[in-house]
């Protein structure tokens, strides 16, 4: 039977008999918010939907939902039927309806600016600047937590200070307990290593601390996720490549090659310092999977498939991110390379989830 077809005093009544506290002086849509609530969140630079996928499978309820680019929009609302998905600029959005109403803000501000490989700009970059985008929505609309994920470079950018200048700028009006850790998906359930970094914030008046979740015991590999994987389209290599993809066996990469192959391939960078690892590299179904990227095949960053010669396809991407077989990517083969490289892993996600419900709920 519905809650809402309960009388108050039924309502009374069963909030007594499931130990609810302060009950007494709740009009009857209060009781059934306490009985049964709904934890609410805002996602915004919401991609094509890893986060958001994880978030709702711990048990959170999106009311709003925001990137600006089409095709992530088109994925999101293809896939969270019936969510309220706004395709703008994050900061072109009214969040004066939502002041004071939501459980979490959350977004993965892009990450170009920050990373090891990219710019370093930070904060002085265009796009480094969402971040400050970020704390003026956080400031307006106070939510009870919120969650940002970044490239684990973030940690080290110019010296440890830019992450010290985003923490000062989210709390500005000193309202949150703020705590940072760059979490592995490998240890939560995902079979790929990837580092990404999350800051969390509470509401220091709700006076908990968050906890960040606990690494899970089991470790899964490719060979876990690469089996019966659903038809999909992918990335093709050129002839030379499957040549020379022939020769290098799971786990290994062009330092497997004949030193003239080599030689050829590298060209100059052979001579440069680094493993290069990266280039040429075959993946191996005993392991987890390299860090997934935007496109399934670059020189410098090749992750091949461990036993055939092609670059993993859509759906292998997708099932190394942990994503559900059905959950449908909308766009060009290339859209959906990049919303599923960019995206936080279903099931890390997940782990964060219930690790902010334990905050949140019996907060009312
Ligand atoms: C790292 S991805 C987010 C991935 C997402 N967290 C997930 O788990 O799938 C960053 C997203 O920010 C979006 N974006 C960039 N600038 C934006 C802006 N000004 N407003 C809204 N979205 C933006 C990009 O289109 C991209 O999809």
């Amino acid at each position: 039977m519905e809650l809402s077809n309960f009388s108050k005093p039924e309502l009374l009544e069963l909030c007594e008999i499931i130990g609810i506290k302060n009950y007494e002086s709740k009009n009857k849509s209060q009781l059934i918010q306490l009985i049964n609530p709904v934890h609410t969140f805002i996602e915004v630079c919401a991609g094509g939907g890893g986060l958001s996928s994880g978030l709702i499978k711990a048990g959170f309820t999106p009311l709003l939902l925001n990137d600006n680019n089409k095709d992530c929009c088109k994925t999101l609302k293809h896939n969270h039927y019936g969510a309220n998905v706004i395709c703008s600029p994050m900061d072109e959005i009214d969040y004066t309806p939502y002041i004071g109403k939501v459980d979490l803000l959350t977004g993965g501000v892009p990450c170009q600016s920050f990373s090891q490989a990219g710019l370093r700009k930070g904060l002085d970059d265009p796009r480094g600047d969402l971040m400050t985008k970020f704390a003026t929505i956080l400031n307006l609309i106070k939510p009870k937590t919120f969650m940002i994920e970044n490239v684990k470079g973030l940690l080290s950018h110019d010296g440890g200070k830019t992450i010290k200048k985003i923490i000062k700028l989210l709390n500005k009006n000193n309202l949150y307990n703020i705590s940072y850790k760059c979490l592995d998906a490998s240890k939560y359930d995902v079979p790929q290593k990837r580092e990404r970094v999350f800051i969390v914030g509470v509401l220091k008046t709700i006076g908990k601390i968050f906890e960040f979740p606990e690494e899970s015991s089991e470790r899964p590999v490719l060979k876990d996720v690469l089996y019966d994987v659903p038809v999909s389209d992918g990335a093709k290599y050129s002839d030379e490549k499957k040549a020379l993809f022939k020769m290098i066996p799971q786990g290994g990469c062009w330092i497997n090659l004949p030193k003239k192959l080599q030689k050829e391939y590298l060209g100059n960078s052979y001579y440069s310092s680094g493993g290069k690892r990266g280039i040429l590299h075959r993946l191996s179904m005993e392991k987890p999977s390299l860090t997934l990227l935007c496109t399934p095949s670059q020189k410098q960053t090749e992750r091949c498939h461990p036993l055939k010669e092609r670059p993993l396809r859509i759906r292998e991407y997708a099932r190394i991110q942990s994503f559900d077989d059905d959950y449908q990517f909308i766009g060009s083969m290339s859209s959906q390379y990049k919303q599923i490289g960019n995206a936080v892993p279903v099931k890390l996600a997940e782990h964060i989830g219930e690790s902010l419900l334990k905050i949140l709920v019996n907060h009312y």
